[in-house]
């Protein structure tokens, strides 16, 4: 029974699991455990006594294995929807002992097999014993290697010394679990089907420590009985920093499993538990011993606040990876324009700096006898001639429009929003590249929105060099100014959706993606700013920018998996826009943030920067970005000359 509706809200995180012991009678774990409430077990699928070496073999291969019933104890869905198969924990592959380490590796393989031919969509993996788990990993690879869909969920405690900073020399064994999954990891090659099942301890490492989880594959969360407080009538309830943490994994997907016994034993009144448990008679109640845990993790799950109405339309987009837009190169299509459109923060914006311009430039005693040139190039279908439109008529000036338009689409649909709204009087529409055209007279304001994720990835500093030709010396450019911006970030379920590609021109290609389940290492820095109009004599629109990020010291180590971009424009003096998070402006979508991925994922320890160099480039042709990281070691420059990726001019 799901923990609670969400509108919208279709994650995994809704269903609860509960982690059992062996058990022969399979029917009967599940039966009752769905009956008390929870969504899926998560349950041992070989007695643990077995030890493959224990089997007396009569010295044929054909010997029947003795550890597991017959599949068809369930259906095939029960076993693919209600259960977990959780791999038995005695396993150590690593271990000195050769008997024990055989054992280990076979009863592994026999177990994900099982597992494999019960169509389960997951085990959980043991965890691993420290860093050094190289066997274990080899095999869990080998595994990989052949599996069907099924995922495997490395158990790892989630555990962190605050201290642990001061002493992490390269051979250190850190009490940093995270190392232990890093190392993991890394052996099997970041492969896609390996994640993470977190094991909830009473006490947490801190926030930023915290926050490097949620750029990693992290399927589940272990929270066991141990973990939960007592609240004062008796009832199990979490600490307030594992509330904000519970909270933060149902955001994120991420399956809570309940472990361990009843700790709180609840004298409950009759009624309350009727309450409690409406769905069943009072009398003859089989209450599920960790019923009480369960209900606590569903109150968490149904007091979050709902989605936001745009934060529900766009579940759809989370970590997905897009190819940016090239409106200069290519025709936007009419469904682009309609998503722009009902960005009413983004005119409400624009309207408001086209107001403050118009008042600075015309004083209100010549109002009524001044007439504004104002040109908005890059028209699309007419929403900033709207907005600046009606600040003319906020501000009670007089104005006149040019639209100037290079899509002949667009520029079909304003001369049907001229004639309807009756501008042609104020407004001349434009069909042309703003580059090439030659103005009957020169514009006191130039008005446009070139802008993509990174700022100036579409080129709006071409475009408008182009353009203010035809601005007058003292005229005014909307946008003034804009800069981007980078972060280092986590991001396994982007990099491996780029790896999954198996070519290097995925890996040295910019993405539009609305960042879901990434950590934002170190605080975004600005890298390339420009400014209009331009009437440096030496104008050049290549830059060249080194970045230094340092990634707090109690976050631990971390994974880069690449930089995330952004940008901020200044409209007009105070007047802004932007999606860096930290100035977001709040309530715009029209711009998901930007990623540039990294071939070979970069480990960052605490103490050692992170050197992060980028270039914007300019052909005759094309202009692309081309970066590297130099420390803490050094990657290939990526899209050398912009083989790979580029904006046509
Ligand atoms: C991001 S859209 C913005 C459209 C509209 N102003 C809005 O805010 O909804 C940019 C528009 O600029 C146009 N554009 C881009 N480069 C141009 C150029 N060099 N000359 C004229 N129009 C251009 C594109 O065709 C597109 O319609």
């Amino acid at each position: 029974m799901p923990l609670g509706q969400r509108a919208g809200d279709k994650s995994d995180s809704r269903y609860c699991g509960v982690e059992t012991e062996f058990d022969d009678d399979m029917p009967q774990v599940l039966a009752s455990n769905i009956s008390g409430g929870f969504d899926f077990v998560v349950a041992p699928l070989m007695d643990p006594t077995y030890r493959p070496s224990l089997v007396k073999s009569d010295g044929s291969s054909a010997s029947v294995l003795p550890f597991a019933g017959s599949d068809l104890i369930l259906s095939p869905s029960q076993w693919s929807s209600h259960v977990v198969g959780k791999i038995s924990s005695w396993i150590d592959l690593d271990s000195e002992d050769e008997v024990l380490r055989i054992d280990s590796e076979i009863a592994l393989k026999q177990e994900i097999a099982w597992a494999s031919h019960l169509s389960l969509q997951a085990c959980l993996l043991p965890p691993p014993r420290g860093t050094s788990c190289g066997n274990y990993a080899r095999c869990v690879n080998q595994i990989l290697q052949g599996l069907n869909n099924m995922q495997l969920w490395l158990r790892v405690p989630l555990e962190k010394p605050d201290d642990d900073a001061m002493d992490a020399s390269p051979n250190h064994l850190s009490g940093d679990s995270w190392e232990w999954w890093n190392s993991f990891r890394l052996l099997c090659e970041h492969h896609s089907q390996l994640s993470i099942a977190l094991d909830i301890l009473s006490s947490l490492p801190s926030a930023n420590s915290l926050g490097r989880w949620f750029g990693e594959p992290v399927r589940a969360a272990i929270v066991h009985t141990n973990t939960f407080l007592t609240n004062a009538r008796g009832y199990p309830c979490l600490s307030k920093r594992h509330q904000r943490l519970i909270t933060g994994f149902f955001n994120h997907s991420i399956q809570i499993v309940i472990s361990g016994k009843l700790l709180h034993s609840i004298t409950m009144g009759i009624s309350e538990l009727a309450a409690n448990h409406a769905e069943n008679d009072v009398e003859g109640i089989h209450r599920h011993p960790l019923r009480s845990y369960l209900d606590y993790v569903g109150y968490l799950y149904q007091r979050m606040d709902p989605l936001p109405e745009q934060e529900r339309f766009e579940l759809g987009y989370r970590d997905f990876l897009q190819s940016p837009l090239q409106p200069l190169m290519d025709n936007l299509e009419a469904q682009t324009y309609e998503t722009f459109e009902k960005d009413t923060v983004k005119y409400i914006q624009y309207q408001r700096a086209v107001c403050k311009a118009l008042l600075d430039r015309v004083p209100d005693e010549k109002a009524s006898s001044v007439t504004t040139v104002l040109m908005v190039v890059g028209a699309g279908r007419g929403p900033l001639v709207r907005a600046s439109l009606q600040a003319a008529e906020e501000t009670g000036r007089r104005l006149k429009v040019y639209a100037v338009e290079k899509n002949p689409n667009a520029v079909v649909t304003l001369h049907s929003l001229v004639k309807l709204e009756g501008w042609e009087n104020i407004v001349t529409i434009i069909s042309s590249d703003m580059r090439c055209w030659d103005a009957p007279e020169k514009a006191d304001i130039l008005v446009s929105e070139l802008l993509g994720s990174f700022g100036d990835n579409e080129l709006s500093p071409e475009c408008l060099d182009g353009a203010q030709r035809f601005l007058k010396q003292d005229g005014i450019s909307i946008p003034s100014s804009y800069t981007s911006f980078i972060q280092p970030v986590t991001a396994s379920k982007l990099y491996n959706d780029v790896k999954s590609h198996k070519d290097l021109v995925h890996f040295e290609t910019a993405y539009v993606v609305k960042l879901h389940s990434v950590a934002r290492l170190a605080p975004s820095q600005p890298v390339f700013t420009f400014t209009h109009p331009n009437y440096s004599t030496n104008k050049n629109n290549q830059r060249y920018k080194k970045l230094r990020f340092e990634i707090p010291a109690d976050t631990g180590s971390a994974m880069v998996h690449g930089l995330a971009g952004y940008f901020d424009a200044t409209l007009y003096k105070d007047v802004h826009l932007g999606i860096e998070p930290t100035l977001a402006t709040p309530n715009m979508f029209s711009w998901f943030a930007i990623f540039f991925p990294l071939r070979t994922p970069v480990c960052v320890q605490p103490g050692s920067p992170l050197d992060v160099h980028f270039w914007r480039c300019c052909g005759s042709s094309k202009v692309w970005y081309e970066w590297c990281i130099t420390s803490p070691c050094q990657s290939p420059i990526n899209n050398s000359n912009g083989r790979s990726y580029w904006v046509g001019l």
